[in-house]
């Protein structure tokens, strides 16, 4: 597996790819890779020749009083298991390397598609996040992107964001991958003290409750959101951020549980956030 350190060197690499024919695919990453991360790569390799993983804690998405500094970071065991899943460079470049100290150009989502949800609480997370998957997506010039459905507004507005720009890039959505109890796979867990870590099931058994409910026929968004809020609620270690219901598209609220509809939630369990959601997608 190729290591790149710098721009050029990735698109070098890139290029020469190319003018062979191949078709190469992305998994932007913050490393401190899991599982999760894992089976974007798998689905990258799958359906595509070539895979670039990028690993990169990018400061532009964390807001003043976020975990930027704490972040968890261990590059050589991110090598280890993208070499293992058959990824065929690995892009770890400096900040330095990422923005110039005046870098002064975003890319936002001027609607109110970034406000709903997590941006409620992190204003300035999906202006970074896009700004830095939009230079990823011009360093790397992939033909497809892999995107996990655990960040489920990251991935509508990544979608958004590519159809507004017109990159022309595919962007592939991945099914959540989870512990066997059932706890979303995330960088963020190791934060969890064993107490946590047993509370922390509290999200995806509200996910399991909300999806039993809907798939027995509720359809009042606010019964099904109600009921996931009360069950976290009796966890005393979880407070939560949202639980909500919203449009899979706009995320925008939604009353009503038809068409596709996201239900997702940010819950601190001690000082750590953590997210889950589940997708419905209901015939008229
Ligand atoms: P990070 O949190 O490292 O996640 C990288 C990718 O892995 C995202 O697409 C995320 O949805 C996916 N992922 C994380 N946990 C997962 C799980 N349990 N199951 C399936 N997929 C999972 O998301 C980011 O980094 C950053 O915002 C980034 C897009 C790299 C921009 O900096």
């Amino acid at each position: 597996m190729i290591i790149a350190k710098t721009i050029e060197e990735v698109r070098a690499q890139v290029r020469a790819w190319k003018q062979e024919g191949l078709t190469v695919g992305l998994v932007p990453t913050m490393g401190y890779l899991h599982e999760g991360h894992a089976s974007l790569v798998d689905k990258a390799v799958s359906q595509c020749d070539r895979v670039v993983a990028s690993d990169f804690v990018n400061p532009t998405q964390f807001g003043p009083n976020e975990d930027l500094e704490a972040y968890p970071r261990d590059f050589d065991r991110d090598c280890a298991l993208l070499e293992e899943h058959g990824c065929h460079m690995v892009f770890y470049p400096e900040v330095s390397e990422m923005y110039a100290p005046d870098a002064a150009t975003y890319v936002e989502i001027l609607s109110d598609m970034p406000k709903q949800l997590c941006g409620q609480t992190r204003p300035i997370h999906f202006r970074g996040v896009c700004t830095v998957v939009s230079k990823l997506f011009n360093i790397v010039t992939p033909d497809k992107a892999f995107f996990g459905q655990k960040d489920a507004q990251q991935l509508a507005i990544i979608r958004r964001m590519v159809r507004d720009l017109s990159y022309g890039i595919e962007i592939v959505g991945c099914p959540i991958v989870r512990e066997p109890d059932g706890l979303a796979k995330s960088s963020r867990n190791t934060y969890l003290n064993p107490q946590e870590r047993q509370a922390a099931l509290v999200l995806s058994q509200a996910v399991r409750l909300g999806q039993t409910m809907v798939e027995e026929g509720e359809t009042d968004a606010r019964r099904v959101v109600e009921a996931m809020t009360a069950h976290i609620q009796a966890e005393p270690l979880a407070r939560i951020d949202y639980v909500s219901a919203v449009d899979g598209v706009t995320m925008l609220p939604v009353e009503t549980i038809q068409g596709s509809v996201l239900v997702a939630m940010a819950v601190y369990i001690g000082k750590t956030r953590l997210i889950d959601n589940f997708i419905v997608e209901k015939g008229e």
